[in-house]
């Protein structure tokens, strides 16, 4: 069955059996904050050049360069707000029983946003790491008072604590996701173009452990085929409503549901 939305029934039904379940999102999940994407045609990567801005090497050739990037990006992104996408994830902690959210993005938006058990695997923009000694210290400073930033304890220079291109992922963090991946019930991939890896493999990765793997996204995706379904819309219109009609089968709520716009089911459930 297929509500009038879009979202259909058995999906909802299926996500209301999980207990254990994984958001895992992406930039789109903060696009309707306003936080520019990374690829699409507005993306960052369509207008820097990744190679100067987010790898070891362009840090080590002008570091103030660098930092005024993430400079603009901390400012920006201190003057938006969670959307209703990031509130409805922050929700779902009173609907299941235990909730993980993983993300990719580093704007520090899920945590604003009230959601409790977050994963980082690219890092915060809000945290800066010392070079010389890797201690790793919240970084709230914005606009920089000094460019680029250096270390209070030992004068080295400070860098974004983020991961950038041909780096590894936090190794606690990738471990942890893994392992919440392995065994989750239910995962909902929200805003990734799911290209970068090894963070795209963790829905293929509870799909293969057997969890109901759910996408929402603006369009298609490499992993669409590979999932159970995909819902396509807006973030923040389409979870706000998924939640209240999973929290209404399970019981817990009388509310009458809202209503999204263009959603469309990809492969039945
Ligand atoms: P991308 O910019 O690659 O993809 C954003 C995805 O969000 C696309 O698939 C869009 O279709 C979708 N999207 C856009 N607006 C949306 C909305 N309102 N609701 C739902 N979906 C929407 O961003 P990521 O997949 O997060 O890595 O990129 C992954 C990594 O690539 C980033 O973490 C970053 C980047 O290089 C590092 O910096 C290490």
């Amino acid at each position: 069955m297929t509500s009038t939305s879009g979202i259909p029934q058995d999906l909802v039904e299926r996500l209301g059996h999980a207990s254990n379940i994984i958001v895992f999102t992406g930039a789109g999940v903060s696009a309707e904050s306003g936080v520019p994407t990374f690829r699409g045609q507005d993306g960052l990567w369509q207008k820097y050049d990744a190679e100067d801005l987010a790898t070891w090497q362009a840090f080590e050739r002008d570091p103030q360069l660098v930092w005024s990037w993430y400079d603009q990006r901390r400012q920006m992104i201190s003057e938006v707000d969670p959307n209703p996408g990031h509130a409805a994830i922050a929700r779902m902690a009173a609907v299941f029983d235990k909730v993980t959210v993983i993300t990719q993005n580093v704007d520090g938006l899920h945590l604003r946003a009230g959601s409790k058990d977050i994963v980082e695997l690219h890092g915060s923009i809000w945290r800066a790491r010392c070079t010389r000694e890797l201690t790793v210290y919240d970084f709230h400073e914005c606009p920089l008072e000094e460019n680029p930033p250096l270390c209070k304890e030992c004068g080295a220079l400070l860098r974004p604590d983020v991961v950038w291109y041909g780096e590894p992922l936090p190794m606690d963090a990738y471990e942890r996701s893994h392992e919440a991946a392995c065994t989750c019930d239910a995962m909902l991939v929200v805003g990734t173009s799911a290209q970068v890896r090894p963070a795209a493999t963790l829905p293929l990765v509870a799909k293969h452990n057997g969890a109901f793997v759910v996408e929402v996204n603006t369009h298609y995706t490499p992993i669409s085929a590979l999932i159970d379904a995909t819902l396509i819309g807006m973030a923040g219109e389409i979870l706000p409503e998924l939640l209240d009609r999973v929290d209404e089968s399970m019981g817990h709520s009388e509310e009458a549901p809202g209503t999204t716009g263009g959603v469309k089911e990809r492969s039945g459930v």
